[in-house]
C-alpha cells in the first residue's frame, strides 16, 4: 500500500490517500500514519465507508477509546460517539474547543465519520494550537508559561440540555459528580513532537487560576480569538464517508451550524491521551 500525501493549509492538515481504513492495517501503515498525524495535526480521508466496528478497530491502533460521559453513543458500540443534530437535537459544537479537557487526561486524538450530511454547510474548522503559540510574542510566551487554567464539563454541557428526559439528566449528573473541574498549564508541550501549543479552548476553560477574575476574562478573551485567526486553521467541507483523523493536543475545532432544518450525522471515536505537561 503506497500512502500518498497532500497539505491542504499552511498551518496544519493534510488529505491521506492509498490507505483503505477499513482494512486490518499493518503495523508499518499504522506506524505511518501516527507520524503523519503528528507533522500535519489533522489528516484527512475521502471515501472511506467504514462500519462503526471498523472505526472503532481503527481507532483503537492508536490507544485505549474513550466513552463519552454525556453525549450520545451508539447503544451497541458505546465507543462511538453519535453526532445527530437537526431541529430536534439542536449542534452544540459551533465553538472553538478541544475534546474532554474537562478530564486529568484529554484525549490525545479523535476521528470523525461523516454519514448523513446537508446538501450545503456543515463544514467544520480546525485550528492549530501550536501555530497560534508560536506567533504570539516573547514576552508574552513567557508570561503565560507556567499558568494553570481550569477546564470544567458544566461550561460547554449546561445541564438544561440534558434535563428533558429522566435517563439523559442522571447520566449527566452522574458525569459532572465523576467530572470536578480540572486544572491544565496553559501551555502545553506536545509529547511526541516537543513543541509547545496553547491549551485553552473556549469551550471548557473557564479562568485562569493566577489571575484575578478580570485578568483571567481579559488574557483568555485574547487567546481565545486567536483559535480562529483564519491563516492558522483549515476547513474541511464533508462529503458523505470521509474522515477527518486529528491530534486533540495541539488543535481545536468548530463546527459550523449552518444548515438546520436540515439532518447532520457524525460518528466519532476518541482515542484516550496522557496529562498534559
Ligand atoms: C466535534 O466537535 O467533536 C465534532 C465536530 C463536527 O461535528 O464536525
Amino acid at each position: 500500500m503506497t500512502i500518498q500525501v497532500t497539505r491542504v493549509a499552511r498551518a496544519l492538515g493534510a488529505v491521506v490517500s492509498g490507505v483503505d481504513l477499513s482494512d486490518e492495517l499493518s503495523q508499518p501503515d499504522i506506524d505511518r500514519l501516527g507520524e503523519l498525524l503528528i507533522e500535519h495535526q489533522i489528516l484527512f480521508f475521502r471515501g472511506q465507508p467504514i462500519t462503526p466496528q471498523q472505526h472503532a478497530r481503527f481507532a483503537a491502533r492508536f490507544g485505549t477509546l474513550h466513552v463519552h460521559p454525556i453525549y450520545p453513543v451508539l447503544p451497541e458500540l458505546p465507543e462511538i460517539m453519535l453526532i445527530d443534530t437537526h431541529p430536534g437535537f439542536l449542534p452544540d459544537n459551533d465553538n472553538w474547543h478541544t475534546d474532554v479537557t474537562f478530564s486529568q487526561t484529554p484525549p490525545m486524538a479523535g476521528i470523525l465519520a461523516a454519514k448523513l450530511l446537508p446538501a450545503a454547510g456543515g463544514d467544520t474548522l480546525w485550528s492549530s494550537s501550536s501555530a497560534v503559540y508560536e506567533t504570539l510574542s516573547a514576552p508574552l510566551r513567557l508570561f503565560l508559561e507556567g499558568l494553570t487554567a481550569q477546564h470544567s464539563v458544566a461550561k460547554s454541557f449546561p445541564a438544561e440540555r440534558w434535563a428533558n428526559d429522566p435517563a439523559s439528566k442522571s447520566r449527566y449528573e452522574r458525569a459532572v459528580a465523576k467530572h470536578p473541574p480540572v486544572n491544565h498549564p496553559v501551555v502545553r508541550t506536545h509529547p511526541v513532537s516537543g513543541r509547545k501549543g496553547l491549551f485553552v479552548n473556549e469551550g471548557f476553560t473557564t479562568h485562569i487560576n493566577e489571575l484575578s477574575p478580570h485578568e483571567s476574562q481579559a488574557v483568555l478573551a485574547f487567546l481565545f480569538a486567536q483559535a480562529g485567526r483564519p491563516e492558522l486553521t483549515v476547513r474541511w467541507n464533508w462529503k458523505v464517508d470521509d474522515i477527518a483523523f486529528w491530534d486533540n493536543r495541539v488543535t481545536q475545532h468548530y463546527a459550523i451550524a449552518d444548515y438546520l432544518p436540515e439532518r447532520r450525522t457524525m460518528h466519532r471515536a476518541t482515542v484516550n491521551g496522557d496529562k498534559p505537561f
